[in-house]
């Protein structure tokens, strides 16, 4: 995925370029500035001393030292007054220039902290929501791994009303798929499960185990079911790659569409596109259901087509499927849901 938002410590990545949150004097600060100075050593700042410091929206270009990072791209964010002084326009330069450094100098990742969100006092939801549109739109037209370093939670704020409908539907969902499980589990410890229901069933159970499949040579099947079957049967070829190319058609987007709204990288989707049994990761599946705005039915077929299910046992599928029963495929409000329950996010 080229666009990636990742929890993490800046100064801690390994990529061809990390951004400062520098300010203009360029010699050092708190924040991310202070934790890259800190980490990346003494000649670091004897580098940035001879660069003459830098404006506000500019950014400047220095080696990481001692950094896992190779390079450090400087730039100096707005402070934040009342966003009528041109804050956003300045911010968004941080980020064309940031970008134009690193394509200038064939990177292949950057990673950028939320320019201005700290000392410069930036609403946090605000300057992320300008860090990807300017990403996204650099990445429609280059090739790059970008990341975008979450430091701390208070960058996705979720309303109270949306965490709790969706604690809501985790719980429901969460607790069927774990009382089955425990009942199971403990059934078959107390060797109480033979298969037939000696105790009386529990409230709500249901038969948990699917029944004993029947021997094929015992199975009737009727001639309507034959013809369904058939018609079952031909739907089993259409591998995951035939069912997003279809999709994509039936919803007349283009390919490039697809899987930029996906973030997906286009040599990855030359991979998928070539290959019809390619198979691809959960996440790279969901993404194209959700770019492709897919009904949760659907979605589930499209999961299977890859060999997954969503599953009511983690947390990350019952919140993915939350937005989509509610028609939501707001990717960055699912990542902001996924964030506030400590679950990894969807390509942007
Ligand atoms: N890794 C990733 N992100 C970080 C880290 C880190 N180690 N430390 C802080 N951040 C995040 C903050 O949580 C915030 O979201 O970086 C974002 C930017 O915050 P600041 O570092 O305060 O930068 P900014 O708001 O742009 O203010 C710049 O602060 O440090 C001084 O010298 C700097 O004067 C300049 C001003």
């Amino acid at each position: 995925m080229p666009l990636k938002l990742i929890r993490e410590d800046i100064t801690k990545l390994s990529c061809d370029a990390v951004v400062n949150a520098a300010n203009q004097t360029l010699l050092g600060g708190g924040g991310v500035d202070g934790a890259i100075h800190k980490a990346a050593g003494k000649e670091l700042l004897a580098e940035c001393r001879t660069l003459g410091g830098c404006k506000t929206g500019e950014a400047k270009l220095t080696k990481g030292y001692n950094l896992p990072a190779k390079y450090v791209i400087h730039t100096v964010g707005p402070r934040w007054r009342d966003g009528e002084h041109g804050e956003e326009e300045l911010l968004r330069s941080c980020y064309r220039n940031s970008l134009a450094v690193a394509k200038e100098h064939n990177f292949e990742s950057v990673a950028f902290p939320l320019i201005s969100s700290g000392v410069y006092g930036y609403p946090k939801d605000q300057a992320l929501k300008v860090a990807v549109d300017e990403i996204t739109a650099f990445l429609l037209e280059n090739e790059m791994l970008v990341y975008v370093v979450i430091y701390d939670k208070s960058s996705f704020r979720i309303g109270a009303k949306l965490f709790d409908d969706i604690a809501a539907f985790i719980d429901d969902k969460y607790v069927d798929e774990h009382f089955e499980f425990n009942f199971r589990r403990r059934s078959e410890n107390l060797g109480a499960y033979d298969g037939a229901q000696e105790s009386e069933p529990l409230i709500g159970e249901t038969n948990i185990l699917p029944p004993m499949p029947m021997p094929m040579q015992q199975a009737t099947v009727t001639p309507y079911a034959k013809a369904s079957l058939d018609d079952a049967l031909k739907q089993i070829d259409e591998s995951f790659s035939d069912m997003l190319l279809r999709k994509i058609d039936e919803k007349g987007m283009t390919d490039a569409e697809c899987y930029k709204k996906a973030n997906i990288d286009r040599k990855h989707f030359s991979k998928i596109r070539s290959d019809r049994l390619y198979k691809p990761s959960k996440t790279t599946a969901l993404a194209f259901a959700i770019a492709l705005e897919l009904p949760l039915a659907e979605t589930k077929d499209m999961l299977m087509k890859a060999g997954y299910a969503l599953s009511h046992s983690n947390k990350f599928d019952i919140i993915v499927e939350y937005f989509i029963t509610n028609g939501n495929y707001n990717v960055y409000e699912i990542n902001e849901a996924l964030f506030a329950f400590d679950q990894s996010l969807l390509g942007v």
